[in-house]
């Protein structure tokens, strides 16, 4: 392991704020220039090197984070850029994801929230590491996606590590071998994350139906998800999973319309599971459903959606664990919404 601090290029012209963020980062275990114009900032961005620059967008009314983060892109390609902007959440993401950052941080910044983003920024650029363990991955993939497609649309707040679990449940009931399970499990807590990429956020929070442009967008998610996970090796299956978790039985799904076992018995399982979490999840455009009505979809779609061998084998789970999965996904909300209610001010 390195021991070295990592070292960060803080950027804001309102000294007084930068004073203090400096500071608490430099207590927070990083090495830490600040720089109050973007001037001495892309200056610094020459002559040093920067494990990750943290850029204000908007400097006296101009847009001059971008340039920042232009050349940090060009000079430090390494680098995390972390842009903190005043602008809400989900156009914040979109701008400051489309602008190459790594992340995007929404003002009044606290120090600690930031100093966390760090860490798990950097932990993410570790994902083509050689030698990372199961446990690594799934710690790198979870911040992932808790930092970012679940920050977005609160309402998916936990239904990467929900979707995990009950995958686990259904792939040690099938007989699936313990490499192949835990690939499906980082597939399960990935497989929405390529939705960060869409064009578009705002409809992924609508109040209703998508319009067909719209579900066309959302059609790309698991494709980009797949291309976002990086080039390990160990996760060349997991790409595949996440590519394949809306393909259906019939072949009536996407992107690629497979049909029955050229999708693997990992993709079917994660086809399932992940219906069940979002069914059983209250989202932006629809209720909970109560566990009748999604046993009579299950029912419907058993054979046309879904294989019915393995939709069978998940019946049989919801029968001793239905009435409890179906109370989680309210439970992480509410967790979510306080974690981010205690570090986040404003
Ligand atoms: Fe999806």
């Amino acid at each position: 392991m390195n021991d070295k601090l990592p070292h960060i290029l803080l950027v804001d012209d309102d000294t007084r704020t930068l004073e203090v963020m400096a500071a608490a980062l430099a207590g927070q275990g990083f090495e830490v220039t600040p720089a109050a114009t973007p001037g001495t900032a892309l200056k610094l961005i020459e002559t040093s090197q920067f494990d990750a620059v943290v850029t204000d967008v908007v400097f006296d009314g101009f847009a001059e984070g971008a340039a920042v983060l232009k050349a940090s892109r060009a000079r430090l390609p390494e680098a995390i850029v972390i842009l903190m902007t005043g602008y809400p959440l989900i156009e914040g993401a979109v701008s400051a994801i489309k602008m190459g950052a790594s992340d995007y941080i929404q003002k009044p910044v606290d120090a600690r929230t930031l100093a966390a983003y760090l860490h798990r920024a950097l932990r993410e650029r570790q994902i083509d590491m050689p030698g990372l363990e199961f446990g690594d991955l799934v710690e790198i993939l979870s911040g992932m996606v808790a930092h970012t497609i679940e920050r977005v649309d609160p309402y998916t707040a936990g239904h990467g590590s929900r979707t995990r679990k009950y995958c686990r449940f259904l792939a040690e009931d099938i007989g699936v071998e313990r490499s192949r399970r835990e690939r499906l499990e980082l597939a399960a807590i990935a497989h929405d994350y390529g939705k960060i990429y869409l064009d578009d956020l705002g409809f992924l929070t609508k109040n209703g139906p998508l319009t067909d442009a719209e579900y066309k967008e959302v059609q790309k998610h698991p494709m980009l998800g797949a291309r976002k996970l990086g080039n390990h090796e160990s996760l060349r299956e997991v790409r595949g999973y996440v590519a394949e978790h809306h393909e259906k039985w019939d072949g009536t799904g996407y992107p690629h319309k497979k049909k029955g076992e050229e999708i693997s018995v990992e993709g079917r399982i994660l086809g399932v599971v992940e219906v069940f979490d979002s069914l059983s999840t209250k989202r932006s455009y629809k209720d909970v459903w109560p566990l009748e009505k999604v046993l009579e979809f299950f029912a419907e779609q058993r054979g046309r959606a879904f294989d019915p061998d393995v939709l069978d084998r998940f019946l049989v789970l919801l029968e001793r664990h239905g009435a409890k999965w179906m109370k989680e996904p309210a439970a992480d909300r509410a967790a979510a919404a306080a974690a981010r209610s205690s570090t986040v001010p404003g």
